[in-house]
């Protein structure tokens, strides 16, 4: 489902060039649930953003569903987010829309039936436990509750592929744990998962194949 050939990743900054990865090369194949660990600055990160293509490569081939992403055109650019989900430390839900609005507009960007909406949209709510609040603003959630909308409108396409970028990053113990446990049901469910994160508490819990990250290289790759 992924694959990097000797990839390396380079950010101009002004004059200055940051090597963010170097040489990285693995696979990940459909159906495995995959922790990208790594101190900060490691380059996890970057390495999520050159699999939906928010970057190109500098160097090296980057291949997810069969295609080299970073000769990507546009139009196949855009085709390639709709099959990936995409959650982050920060919620950043639209807080003047309701969960379910948050969670439906997705939908509705890409023309699907109302009908459809209404019955997917609360599928995703109730992967995540969140269909009691349906209803609720997202300054009425807790962070737990704002990160499970945030995975509800991540999955509600139904993506092949998850990315989670240190999705309990800004949570406490008991909110982290829920999260991994709504990470595994949806991996449970047939998606592929990349969880980035730099708690080493987090990966270890999680059980799972881990690739570890220093200074933009892989240093291991075990589990
Ligand atoms: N947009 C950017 N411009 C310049 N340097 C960047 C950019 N994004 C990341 N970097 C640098 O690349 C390296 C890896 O960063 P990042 O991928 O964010 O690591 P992580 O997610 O593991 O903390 C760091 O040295 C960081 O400063
Ligand atoms: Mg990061």
């Amino acid at each position: 489902m992924i694959e990097l050939h000797r990839v390396s990743k380079v950010y101009a900054v002004g004059p200055v060039k940051v090597p963010a990865l170097c040489d990285v090369s693995f696979r990940i194949d459909k159906g495995e649930f995959v922790v990208l660990a790594g101190p900060s600055g490691a380059g996890k990160t970057t390495l999520l953003r050159l699999l939906y293509r928010a970057e190109p490569p500098s160097d090296g081939e980057v291949e997810v569903f069969g295609q080299d992403v970073g000769t990507l055109r546009r139009a196949q650019v855009a085709a390639l987010r709709r099959s990936i989900g995409v959650v982050f430390q920060d919620a950043k839900l639209l807080p003047v829309r309701t969960v379910y609005e948050n969670v439906a507009f997705v939908l509705r960007v890409l023309g699907t039936p109302r009908r459809d909406i209404t019955a997917r949209v609360f599928d995703a709510l109730r992967v995540v436990g969140l269909s009691s609040r349906a209803q609720a603003y997202p300054a009425q959630l807790s962070q737990g509750e704002a990160q499970r909308a945030a995975l509800a409108r991540a999955i509600v396409r139904r993506p092949p592929l998850l990315l989670a970028d240190e999705p309990t990053g800004s949570l406490d113990d008991a909110m982290a744990a829920e999260i991994l446990e709504v990470l595994r049901d949806i991996w449970a469910g047939g998606t592929t998962v990349v969880l980035a994160t730099h708690q080493a508490r987090v990966a270890a819990a999680l059980r799972r194949r881990t690739l570890a990250l220093e200074a933009g290289r892989v240093v291991k790759d075990e589990g």
